[in-house]
């Protein structure tokens, strides 16, 4: 598969921190107030070239409601692409909303954002088990992982359709000596998945300087970008950091 057409994923998770950040305890009746709206940025992000929405419910709902999932799958015309913990709640919450796929990542309440890939060798079963029951209602299921051969290997038993390659330790380590390290084991990932029969993702930590290296990972089908669309936001608007990082993804300037 060649890179002319990398999809990207905006990830809208800190729209919404910035938002329970003033409105964490409001009620219906303020709704007219409460800003910023994840639901409306999520329509301006697609307008703008998203090809699809992620969005990361967490058990403690500290960004991303419950409620903003379900009427994102009723509002946003692309795909809704949605994270989750390896757990019977998520998995249960996830048939009820039936977005297009779910990613399932690693999730401790500590963590400022996710750190660290899935263990699917380690927790093989129940990942099987969770996509076995995604796959049955039509949704399909990636697997973050970090680029290590075992994961990798492991991720294609169990059936899932996509890897999304962690890209943040190549991230941590792009202004270091170990970036072009840490890069290539993104590319012998890649490559591997795409030999086992998954589709690769890559995502955390991409941003407008990294893209440029990181859009020649060989077999990407999409990106998922978050931190650094939303920041640019701050600076240039949403649809334009959208567009600025297509463009970019795409092989522009
Ligand atoms: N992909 C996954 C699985 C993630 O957990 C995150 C972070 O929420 C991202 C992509 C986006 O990372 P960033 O916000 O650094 O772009």
């Amino acid at each position: 598969m060649s890179n002319a057409n990398i999809l990207l994923g905006v990830n809208i998770d800190h729209i919404a921190t910035l938002r329970q950040a003033r409105y964490r305890e409001a009620g219906t009746e303020l709704k007219e107030i409460v800003e910023p709206d994840p639901i409306a940025l999520a329509m301006q992000s697609e307008e703008a070239g998203a090809d699809g929405i992620t969005v990361h419910p967490r058990e403690d709902e500290r960004h991303i409601q419950r409620s903003d999932v379900v009427e994102l799958r009723q509002r946003i015309r692309t795909r809704l692409n949605m994270e989750m913990a390896a757990t019977e709640s998520m998995l249960a919450f996830a048939l009820e909303v039936s977005p297009d796929s779910i990613c399932l990542v690693p999730e401790n309440r500590e963590e400022v954002t996710t750190e660290g890939g899935l263990d699917v060798v380690g927790n093989f079963e129940r990942v099987r088990s969770i996509v076995a029951a995604a796959a049955e209602t039509g949704i399909a299921t990636s697997l973050f992982v970090d680029p290590d051969p075992d994961q990798v290997e492991a991720s294609a038993k169990t059936n899932a359709k996509y890897i999304e390659l962690h890209t943040g330790a190549y991230a941590n380590a792009y202004h270091t000596p170990f970036r072009s390290k840490e890069y290539n084991r993104l590319v012998e990932g890649s490559k591997q998945a795409i030999e086992q029969g998954l589709i690769v993702n890559a995502g955390h930590g991409i941003n407008y300087v990294n893209i440029e290296e990181v859009r020649g990972i060989p077999n990407l089908n999409e990106l998922n970008i978050g931190h650094s669309i939303i920041s640019r936001a701050v600076e240039v608007g949403l649809s334009n950091a959208v567009r600025e990082m297509k463009s970019l993804i795409l092989g522009g300037c």
